[in-house]
């Protein structure tokens, strides 16, 4: 898979948006998009705001990577961060653009490009923060590279990857989801949605391919067109990210669709994001 194939799917399908409706729905009214957006997304996510407030940005130079559609920029930005920002697509940079204009946000550079070859000079990052991100990057350890480069010699990586020891890995979209599958594509039903597209996917692909987890987790966290998603333990962290020592991980975020999970207490130990905070080591390159 290339990179411009992952391009194209994440500008195709902005980050979060079928949530509230999409832009056009707004009529093109960026205001009331993001206002919409950031409701939704904390109020679904609440724990993100509280774990940014454990993090000093005061005053620090932040390059975050991957932005979507920019909400968590504006939090890291409002929390005194001297902020830059940088995403694969263009839709996504216009956008973060235009909220920070709408909203007068200070920063210093906005920049499209990609995380595998980052667009900024070598040690000029206290903090890269990376939400939801590196999880959808095929070559992470060349990614891992660049942002070492980036990054001062006692600077920090602090990632947000999927977890592989949740309940949403394990249950619902390894056991769930793949049963809901088969039923249907046995009983031949036509249903709507995101349903009619994994039909659609599992008779493109063979259903028999398209259920193995290698393939199955791409489609089953950002939508049924997601060509790339991987799931991490602290040991996978520890062999993808070598250049980097983990200083803190914790696990937040009861979801495991389609079960009502929220708000059950477990998400210290199944929880689906997994933060994990990172140091460059020492001696690398
Ligand atoms: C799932 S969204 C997460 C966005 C935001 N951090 C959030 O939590 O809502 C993934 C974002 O990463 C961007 N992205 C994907 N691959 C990238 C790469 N190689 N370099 C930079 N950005 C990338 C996508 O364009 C998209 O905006």
């Amino acid at each position: 898979m290339t990179e411009a194939e992952i391009r194209e799917f994440w500008d195709r399908h902005p980050c979060g948006e079928s949530f509230v409706g999409g832009l056009a729905q707004h009529s093109g009214d960026y205001e009331a998009f993001f206002a919409d957006y950031d409701r939704f997304r904390y109020a679904l996510e609440a724990h993100i705001p509280k774990c940014l407030d454990g993090i000093d940005f005061k005053g620090r130079r932040v390059l975050e990577i991957g932005l979507g559609q920019g909400a968590d920029s504006e939090q890291i930005i409002r929390r005194g961060a001297l902020w830059s920002g940088l995403d694969l697509t263009p839709e996504s940079v216009a956008r973060v653009r235009t909220r920070l204009s709408l909203r007068g946000l200070p920063h210093e550079a906005v920049r499209q490009g990609s995380v595998l070859q980052i667009p900024f000079d070598d040690e000029s990052f206290d903090i890269v923060f990376s939400h939801g991100v590196l999880h959808h990057v095929p070559d992470i350890r060349a990614a891992q590279r660049e942002i070492r480069r980036v990054l001062r010699p006692r600077g920090e990586l602090i990632v947000m990857l999927y977890a592989r020891w949740s309940l949403n890995y394990l249950l619902s979209i390894g056991v769930l989801r793949r049963l809901g599958l088969l039923a249907l594509y046995g009983f031949g039903g036509a249903p709507s949605g995101k349903v009619r597209d994994h039909l659609e996917n599992a008779r493109a692909h063979g259903i028999w391919n398209y259920l193995r987890m290698a393939n199955f987790i791409h489609r089953n966290t950002d939508g049924p067109f997601n060509p790339y998603s991987k799931v991490y333990d602290l040991r996978g962290v520890r062999a993808d990210f070598a250049d980097f020592e983990v200083v803190e991980a914790y696990k937040r975020f009861m979801h495991a669709p389609p079960l009502p999970v929220a708000g059950l207490p477990l998400e210290r130990l199944l929880g689906w994001h997994l933060w994990v905070h990172m140091r460059p080591r020492t001696g690398v390159a």
